[in-house]
């Protein structure tokens, strides 16, 4: 496949520290320089009212599958930009029409909140009740315009920071767990799953390092994944398929709000959990004219929906990736990793990992392959230009567009075997490509602040997942798996962990 690199030379920059900068200011773009792309109107169509977004709906769900939906329309019209329906539509969102962005030039408009409102836009074209959220408009849902999106996102950036100290023996010790048992199961079945046993570490891990709270020695005990994966369906169902008969998923949750009611008190279980452990983040928060329990929602949602739902996502994607890399890439990691942790004395620093390039462009590159949250929106604030590598498209205020991540950061315009895991992709020059890396809702060159729309937790993500590469090469020398599918990301089985030499 021809591929060409980015045009634009722009200075790469390394991963910031945990603490996140508050104080950085928000940067207007620079103006627009004059479209040089042939104008185009955006070619598609949304078809009859109500019937076009029932049929797009079957398509994007059952006939073709999100690639194929995707893929099918963007030959069809020969364009990276394009007009279609997007999930849940009838009887859930008013209006499902929106403009597509499949390429990595026109993507990253999204970010730019100049140009895109992102009130209400965090789930798509519908907005879950918030009776599901305590009665609050969460701060995923707030366009940075409003003033509380900065009062709720501070908060956050003081809990990552005041608790930076605990991540890593947090993290060795609930992934510990979570390996040694897999380890048992391997070795009396023969494989072990690997994605619910995922859930519990991370869950634990979360409660650890953040909140000090070991969530088994409280009442919630082991049940907090199954009382969140049910309150996240409530959620997202309407743009999830759970694999159950079509006729079932469309006349019910894909058309019809499931009753916040029937969940309440699952997520009072999780609001109290957080309610009794977060006292320092509720006073912050307080400081900033933010009531206990409004802060208290959105702690559960920022650690539940938003934290506990990624690496959920994350981390068997790590491990598919790096599985069907094989033996070889296996032992060049577990050497880069070995060595830099005994040059620090045996321990995991973050100094230890900026020496570990290899590491570190692994997780980009698999961040790059499959962005954990795929779908993002935004609504023109006012008429735009936007361009894609092929032409540029006239849009009006109010329009909603939409952008599908993994086409755009497998651009075969921007990355070389785009669609393929290249490991070393991001050592050395290839940190240059990391602008165009956008998980987080943003390039992984820029970082969260409380006027920006960035996840809040770009550089924490990015850390547990170096560690997570860390731990499991100082355990193992390599490991096999087997890989399934399921309504959110990949299921894995563990097939094999051979250990690591004891002096290694
Ligand atoms: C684990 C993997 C994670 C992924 C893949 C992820 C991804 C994202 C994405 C794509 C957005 C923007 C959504 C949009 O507006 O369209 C976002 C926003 C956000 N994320 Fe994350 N996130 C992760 C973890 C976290 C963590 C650990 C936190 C904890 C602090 C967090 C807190 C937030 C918040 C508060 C927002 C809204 C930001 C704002 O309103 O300015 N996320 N995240």
């Amino acid at each position: 496949m021809a591929s060409q690199q980015p045009s634009e030379t722009t200075k790469s920059q390394s991963v910031h520290p945990i603490n996140d900068s508050l104080s950085a200011p928000a940067t207007l773009p620079p103006p627009a320089a004059p479209s040089k792309s042939p104008a185009r109107k955006v070619p598609g169509d949304y078809g009859l009212p109500f019937f076009g977004a029932i049929s797009d709906r079957r398509d994007f769900f059952y006939n073709q599958g999100p690639n194929e939906f995707f893929k099918s329309r963007s030959e069809k019209y020969q364009s990276t930009v394009f007009k279609a329906n997007m999930p849940p539509g009838p009887f859930i969102a008013s209006d499902s029409r929106v403009i597509v962005l499949l390429d990595g030039k026109s993507f990253p408009v999204l970010f730019d909140v100049t140009k895109v409102e992102k009130k209400d836009v965090f789930t798509g074209t519908y907005m879950p009740s918030t009776k599901l959220t305590g009665g609050y408009r969460i701060l995923s849902y707030l366009d940075p315009s409003e003033p509380k999106h900065e009062k709720l996102k501070q908060p956050l950036f003081y809990l990552l920071k005041t608790r930076s100290d605990h991540i890593v023996p947090e993290f060795s010790k609930s992934f510990s767990e979570l390996f040694n048992g897999l380890e048992k199961e391997i070795a009396e079945k023969g494989i072990a799953p690997y994605n619910d046993a995922n859930d519990q570490a991370v869950f634990n891990f979360l409660g650890r390092a953040w909140f000090g709270k070991n969530p088994a020695d409280t009442k919630l005990g082991t049940s907090g994944p199954k009382l969140i994966s049910l309150w996240v369906l409530f959620n997202l169902g309407p743009i999830l398929t759970l694999g159950l008969p079509r006729i079932i998923e469309e006349l019910t949750f894909h058309s019809f709000r499931l009753p916040a009611c029937l969940i309440k008190s699952s997520y009072r279980k999780l609001y109290d959990f957080f309610y009794s452990s977060a006292g320092f983040v509720f006073e912050e928060a307080e400081r900033l004219g933010i009531s206990k329990d409004e802060a208290c929602n959105n702690l559960v949602f920022a650690t539940c929906f938003n934290s506990f739902g990624g690496f959920k996502i994350i981390f068997p994607s790590l491990l598919r990736w790096l599985g069907s890399a094989g033996e070889e890439v296996h032992s060049q990691l577990a050497q880069e990793i070995r060595s830099a942790i005994k040059k620090a004395g045996g321990k995991i620093t973050m100094g230890a990992m900026e020496q570990m390039p290899l590491m570190k462009s692994v997780v980009y590159e698999v961040l790059r392959l499959e962005p954990p949250v795929p779908h993002q929106y935004g609504k023109a604030k006012r008429d735009l230009v936007i361009e894609s590598h092929d032409a540029s498209f006239e849009i009006k205020q109010g329009e909603m567009l939409f952008g599908f991540q993994p086409f755009a950061t497998k651009d075969p315009k921007i990355f070389d075997k785009a669609e393929e895991f290249v490991p070393d992709r991001f050592v050395g020059e290839g940190e240059k490509l990391l602008q165009h890396v956008l998980w987080s809702n943003g390039p992984e060159t820029e970082s969260p602040t409380v006027s920006n729309k960035q996840c809040a937790g770009k550089n924490f993500v990015v850390f547990a997942s170096r560690l997570f590469v860390v731990d499991l090469f100082l355990r193992y020398d390599t490991f096999t798996i087997e890989i399934g599918s399921s309504a959110l990301g990949t299921a894995i089985s563990i097939t094999s962990l051979k250990k690591a030499p004891i002096d290694s």
